[in-house]
């Protein structure tokens, strides 16, 4: 199969990826694989905790993957070898229960603040309907992932937040199969993100897990998308896996009468276009979403794609060529239903919903790629969408394999996610202090993005500095917004920067012809906390913030969207403040179970001021 992977890769360079390197779909996950046939392994898997890794390294330090002879296999890959067993030093019958998906951290008292590795095991009964291929596929695993099936070594993943999979066709047995996955969430130097930040690091199978059956010849994954330009044609863009001469590809997508069969070319290979009736147009006041469905031979897929045009004119963002202004709010992957790691279908319900309530028509998923649900449901609601990849702070910049790891989360994301019409802006960055090699890196990143998909707009949170000699006058000036379609900063202008009364008197010189859209502002109150309005930690110093920030933005020219930092109160290292913080941020206009701050009216009611003057533009 690698082979055919390779052509398609070497194919995929030739079509649609020029400059950059070959995209190998042996590695990029089958799209679409919650809507697949398959099983689904989640709910109870064992665990052993495993803080000095006796599990991957013998006592030399050497992996035992890389150990020729059998008998010096991990103790940890559930297979008891008879002339060892009554030295073997774990046992996943007796071990802890946990839960898939889940971080750690909250299911377990004694790894709440826990960074290392935890073996996870799963036995479970798997039986392909006769002649199909079986995949395994993680929807992600913070933060290195290591797996193992019924003894032998699947692969591994680095990266947080991004799926990934291994084909276990012909590694199945008789009766239980037994599926064994060290993961590790240490913070790493070289890591992306690096070793600081200010989100919590949940550790885990933090996401779905699912077995996918295919047939031998199967649909790897598509894109489908509007033809530039034209309001009647779709392009669709697909790989198949194994292709064979005697099956083509049918495109059906009933609303625009479209039912076309297409040839693959020899390496599985199909860019085509397809006329339709006409097309109604996603967008936030209308959503709309065409049933999609794809065969080829035996492999039938279903999607439900919306179809919009994002660009950007002068100053202005237009959305299927009319301006508009992005009502954002910044969101983190934690549930206001578990007060852990989002995961499901409802959690991102509960948080695109507060979204709603809020006013919002766009939301910024910081800081890492968040799970697919809430794209999916975006669509649903017509919200837009910012994503990004944890390329924060500090990153190593001048490590090569910090660089192909960051590039690979940004593949995986992009992959993922390029078929929802919501997401509307690929975010390479946030907070990266400017340098030659911080430059060189995400210019890179800016390449594979336009690469695999032009149809977006490309953004980082950047910062801002002060004039040496005027400290009331801001400054935006990035050498990287000279790479990107639109201007973000975050600003903390009355928070870390002077207090609430100084943003009347700032000045902002942002000089480009482009969007400028604020991804950060905001401030800390405890919810309940209440004095006065200049009493840091109370509600009343965050309502305060809000009213003075909002008329200081309103005075910059080209002003075209914030997210404003946070929604929700979220848990970090960071903010230990006894009886204020408690391990939280709260910066969130609602505490981390859903309650309204006095801030959250301010933003309320400017949100439905704003989408009344924009609405008739
Ligand atoms: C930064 C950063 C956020 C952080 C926020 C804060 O702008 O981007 O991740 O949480 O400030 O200090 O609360």
């Amino acid at each position: 199969m690698l082979a055919t992977t390779l052509i398609i890769a070497q194919c995929l360079m030739a079509s649609t990826v020029s400059q950059a390197e070959p995209l190998l779909y042996s590695v990029l996950p089958i799209s679409n694989s919650l809507q697949r046939e398959g099983i689904s392994l989640n709910g109870e898997w064992k665990m052993l905790v495993d803080p000095y890794e006796n599990g991957y390294y013998n006592y030399r330090w050497e992996p035992f993957d890389q150990q020729e002879s059998p008998d010096r296999q991990s103790y940890f890959l559930d297979v008891k070898p008879a002339d060892r067993s009554d030295r073997i030093e774990y046992d996943f019958d007796k071990a802890e229960s946990i839960n898939v998906p889940g971080d750690w951290n909250t299911q377990h008292e004694k790894l709440y603040f826990y960074e290392g590795s935890v073996w996870y095991r799963k036995a479970f009964e798997c039986s392909p309907p006769e002649g199909m291929r079986a995949f395994l596929v993680f929807g992600s695993a913070n933060y290195e992932a290591h797996a193992y099936l019924n003894g032998k070594k699947l692969g591994s993943h680095v990266g947080g937040f991004t799926p990934f999979q291994f084909e276990i066709t012909d590694l199945l047995r008789e009766g239980t199969q037994s599926l064994v996955v060290k993961v590790d969430n240490k913070r790493l130097r070289e890591g992306v993100p690096t070793l600081n930040t200010d989100w919590w690091n949940y550790g885990g199978l933090t996401r779905d897990v699912r077995v996918v059956f295919v047939p031998q010849s199967f649909i790897h994954s598509f894109t489908l998308k509007l033809k530039p330009g034209s309001r009647d044609t779709v392009i669709l863009e697909a790989w198949i896996d194994n292709p064979s001469t005697d099956k083509q590809l049918k495109l059906v997508i009933p609303e625009m009468g479209i039912d076309q069969d297409f040839q693959a070319d020899e390496q599985g290979h199909i860019v085509v276009e397809a006329q339709a009736r006409r097309i109604y147009m996603w967008s936030t006041t209308s959503p709309k979403l065409y049933d999609v469905a794809l065969a080829y031979g035996d492999d039938h897929l279903t999607d439900q794609i919306g179809f919009r045009t994002i660009t950007t004119e002068g100053q202005d963002i237009l959305l299927n060529g009319r301006p508009v202004f992005l009502r954002g709010i910044s969101i983190h992957e934690e549930s206001p239903l578990t007060q852990a790691r989002a995961h499901s279908r409802e959690d991102a319900e509960a948080l695109l919903s507060a979204a709603k309530e809020l006013g919002c028509n766009m939301v910024r998923l910081a800081h890492y790629p968040h799970n697919e649900h809430m794209a999916r449901v975006a669509d649903e609601m017509g919200i837009m969408v910012w994503e990004e990849i944890p390329v924060y702070w500090t990153i190593q910049w001048d490590n090569p394999s910090t660089l192909e790891n960051a590039r690979n989360q940004l593949r995986e994301l992009i992959h993922r996610d390029r078929n929802r019409a919501s997401v509307i802006i690929w975010s390479m960055a946030n907070e990266t202090p400017v340098s030659e090699g911080r430059n060189a890196f995400l210019l890179k990143l800016v390449e594979d993005a336009r690469a695999m998909d032009s149809t977006r707009l490309i953004s980082a949170a950047m910062e801002y500095h002060r004039d040496p000699e005027n400290p009331q006058k801001l400054i935006v000036e990035d050498p990287f917004a000279d790479h990107t379609d639109i201007v973000s900063f975050n600003q903390y202008v009355g928070w870390y920067y002077g207090m609430p009364q100084d943003c009347a008197n700032i000045e902002w010189h942002i000089p480009y012809d482009k969007p400028v859209f604020i991804s950060e502002f905001g401030g800390g109150a405890k919810f309940g906390m209440h004095g006065d309005h200049l009493d840091r930690w109370t509600e009343e110093f965050q309502h305060e913030l809000y009213q003075q920030t909002l008329p200081m933005l309103g005075k910059i020219e080209g002003l075209r969207g914030m997210s404003p930092w946070i929604l929700f109160d979220f848990r970090s290292p960071r903010r230990p403040l006894p009886e204020v913080q408690d391990f939280y941020n709260r910066k969130g206009l609602l505490s981390e179970k859903g309650e309204k701050k006095l801030a959250w009216y301010v933003l309320k009611d400017y949100y439905t001021d704003t989408d009344r003057k924009w609405r008739n533009r």
